[in-house]
């Protein structure tokens, strides 16, 4: 998919309005959604994102003066920052701030940064604006040194794993936010036409062909739950490992136990529940891969087969991530049950953390978009608002625009 001018032409401008001169280098990243593999990252386990077509973009250039500053199109009011500010204060160039500092480490120059920031990502509905934010300032940071990014290691230039890493750093060692490394690996590494396939034990990933739509359903509900509720799924997961590792002390992460395993450790609920959730999921995410993969090559997934097992896959993993992870919401779960054995459409799912934010609809792209209108138009009939929706379909990831 083509990224559209506007969004590199609008964050130039932004820039030399806000500081009277031009940004050196220009950058950009994907939001994300995660076609399956929930709450699986942070557990040593697979997912399985796709870069959406919203991005964000960022002008960057040498600050004229000694403190850094940052504006923002969407965020509004903007931020200006000295070389000991080290830890975020709850802004939001804190992520800014973050990721500069972490991209020191793969050669960018130390504190000293003006930074425009342009972005159609939604916020706050779980697409990872966040993360899109971080991956393209460390992209733009790298670009403005001449620095050239990569899918491997090739002569000097910096692999875009690198790039998702020191991003994930922002987002935990300065932002101050234990998440997994999905986000950042999505929005950095994802390829157009292509999920990403991510082992978050080893950091591998691989892109694996996925050409179908996929229809994203913001349900607008308020998330007040999410921080409080993620941590405390968090530390059942590592107490359900705790007490596996009594029972085989080779276990590494909860994603790697067996059902075998947790059978034999009939670990009381809810720990029981998430770590059942989280060893499921995992085995859910490898089976999609596999029949992607029978399929590449092959429009529409290829066959009625593909399409009803990846169907029933993201079915089950709603069903699991909402009675076992307990981490839904009656809005999700009435898009989800709204969706269900019609014509063209494979399934669907919460998407990201859940307690609120998006759902995804698998589908024939065409079909979702004559549905997209059906659904919002019940959606508001049942809960008073409209949803928000996006037909997507799998783009590329984080690229220096100038
Ligand atoms: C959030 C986190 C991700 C991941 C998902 C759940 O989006 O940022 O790292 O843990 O929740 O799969």
């Amino acid at each position: 998919m083509s990224v559209p001018a506007g969004g590199r032409e609008a964050v130039e401008a932004l820039f030399t309005a806000a500081y009277g001169h031009r940004p050196a280098a220009v950058a950009s990243a994907p939001g994300r959604v995660n076609l399956i593999g929930e709450h699986t990252d942070y557990n040593g386990g697979e997912v399985l994102p796709i870069a959406i077509a919203q991005r964000t973009w960022v002008a960057i250039a040498p600050a004229r003066g000694h403190a850094s500053r940052a504006v923002s199109r969407e965020r509004g009011e903007g931020g200006e920052w000295g070389s000991a500010y080290t830890r975020a204060t709850g802004t939001w160039w804190d992520y800014v701030a973050g990721a500069l500092r972490g991209a020191e480490s793969l050669g960018a120059r130390p504190h000293g940064h003006d930074v425009a920031v342009v972005s159609d990502v939604p916020m706050g509905a779980g697409l990872s604006s966040s993360a899109a934010l971080e991956v393209a300032t460390v992209a733009a940071a790298l670009a403005m040194e001449g620095l050239r990014l990569a899918r491997t290691a090739d002569d000097g230039a910096i692999p875009l794993r690198d790039v998702a890493l020191v991003a994930h750093g922002a987002e935990c060692d300065f932002v101050g936010v234990a998440c997994g490394i999905m986000d950042q690996f999505a929005s950095a590494l994802c390829e157009d036409g292509h999920a990403l396939h991510l082992h978050c034990d080893t950091a591998q990933a691989r892109s694996i062909p996925f050409r179908r739509g996929v229809l994203i359903v913001d349900t607008v509900s308020p998330r007040a739950l999410l921080h409080s509720a993620f941590n405390t799924r968090r530390a059942e997961c590592t107490a359900a490992l705790e007490i596996l590792r009594q029972f085989d002390p080779a276990l590494d992460v909860l994603a790697h136990a067996t059902p075998e395993l947790l059978e034999r450790a009939a670990l009381p609920d809810p720990v029981g529940k998430r770590a059942r959730h989280v060893v499921a999921e995992t085995q859910r995410v490898r089976e999609f891969v596999r029949h992607c993969e029978a399929a590449a090559g092959r429009p529409g997934l290829g066959s009625d087969e593909t399409r009803e097992a990846i169907g029933l896959l993201l079915n089950a993993s709603h069903r699991s991530l909402r009675d076992d992870y307990e981490c839904s919401s009656p809005e999700l779960d009435w898009v989800v049950e709204h969706c269900v054995a019609r014509i063209g459409i494979d399934g669907a799912r919460l998407t990201g953390a859940g307690w609120g934010g998006c759902a995804i609809v698998v589908g024939d792209a065409k079909v979702l978009g004559e549905f997209s209108h059906e659904l919002a138009e019940t959606f508001e009939l049942s809960w008073g608002r409209p949803p928000r929706t996006w037909l997507t379909s799998p783009d590329g990831g984080a690229r220096i625009e100038r």
